[in-house]
């Protein structure tokens, strides 16, 4: 088994500086990759099962059904390099097809990811797993120096594209480019623009799990800045704009408040809303036209169930 894990300095200046300045400015706002603390993660495992959410299932048909093709088309690789991976669980079927000599995992949690590529290592002897503990929307670059030679494939599936605005989109693509090298290609996964009362829906959960994930980054703040937010006093308030064609999350102010964060004191209106996450949903020639500008060309496309996967090179 080959394993080997190593972890960036950690991210607590970052949430402290990121969070002060995403108050400060107007409307207020939050990175949506601070939703991701151990509950966060465990909340958003959770709203994949919700029956309103339908994304993650659907990704994962569609990977079942399509696998074969998607290899056939992708050929070769020598190396695998999912960023934002996770519990590292949906790269396992490209392992299983591929059969590439390495991988290389990176996520913001660098905790959790660790354990699961150590997981991945015992399960796949011979294929030499890396795990990067950093923000990598921050450190890609720094990747670069862990890859191995050859022909690479970075993975990018669940959508985690669409929570970038279109410009941040594109640089992210632009970034992966470069990454993956001349000869590298792009497996990208994204949900497709539907009946927005469906997509609604799935960020309304009837059973409120998209309402506590949300709610959960103001428990985040309080314990690890020191804040004093009272979640009573803020609610979730989510909904599909389909001019921008995405979905807008926002903890709303229920009350004129105070709250101290970090030594500061910030102001909340009546109703005015702490904006902390888009979702944008794409038609599949808008993807294409996106990564495109990123110095992607299309090489396949895959739709199931209102969810897309598409192939670069
Ligand atoms: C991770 N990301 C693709 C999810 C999404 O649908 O934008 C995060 C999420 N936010 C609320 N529900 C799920």
């Amino acid at each position: 088994m080959s394993f080997t894990f190593r972890n960036f300095p950690a991210a607590r200046d970052d949430l402290r500086a990121d969070v002060l300045a995403g108050l400060a400015a107007r409307p207020k706002s939050i990175p949506p990759k601070y939703f991701y603390d151990e509950a966060g993660c465990r909340l958003f495992e959770s709203i994949c099962a919700q029956p309103e959410y339908v994304l993650c299932r659907a990704e994962q048909a569609l990977m079942a059904h399509y696998m074969a093709d998607m290899a056939t088309a992708i050929g070769e690789v020598d190396a695998i390099i999912e960023p934002g991976a996770g519990d590292c669980s949906k790269v396992r079927r490209l392992i299983d097809t591929l059969r590439p000599a390495h991988l290389v995992v990176l996520d913001i949690a660098g905790a959790p990811l660790a354990a699961a590529a150590e997981g991945v290592a015992r399960d796949y002897p011979r294929l030499a797993v890396t795990a990067l503990g950093m923000d990598f929307i921050r450190d890609l670059e720094a990747a670069a120096s862990w890859l191995p030679a050859g022909r690479r494939l970075i993975y990018y599936p669940g959508s985690s594209i669409g929570n970038f605005a279109p410009a941040a989109a594109a640089a992210l693509l632009a970034r992966f480019r470069r990454l993956a090298g001349e000869q590298g290609c792009l497996l990208i996964g994204f949900d497709l623009k539907k009946d927005p009362q469906h997509l609604h829906a799935a960020y309304n959960d009837a059973a409120g799990v998209t309402a506590a994930f949300n709610l959960n980054l103001l428990v985040r703040l309080n314990r690890e800045l020191d804040a004093d937010f009272d979640p009573a006093l803020f609610r979730h308030y989510a909904y599909y704009n389909p001019v921008e064609g995405r979905i807008e999350m926002h903890l709303a102010s229920l009350a004129e408040q105070d709250v101290h964060i970090a030594g500061e004191r910030f102001h909340f209106a009546l109703g005015e809303t702490l904006h902390t996450e888009h979702s944008y949903k794409f038609r599949g020639d808008e993807f294409s036209a996106l990564a495109r500008t990123s110095g992607w060309q299309p090489a396949g496309e895959w739709t199931h169930d209102g969810f897309a996967a598409q192939l670069y090179r």
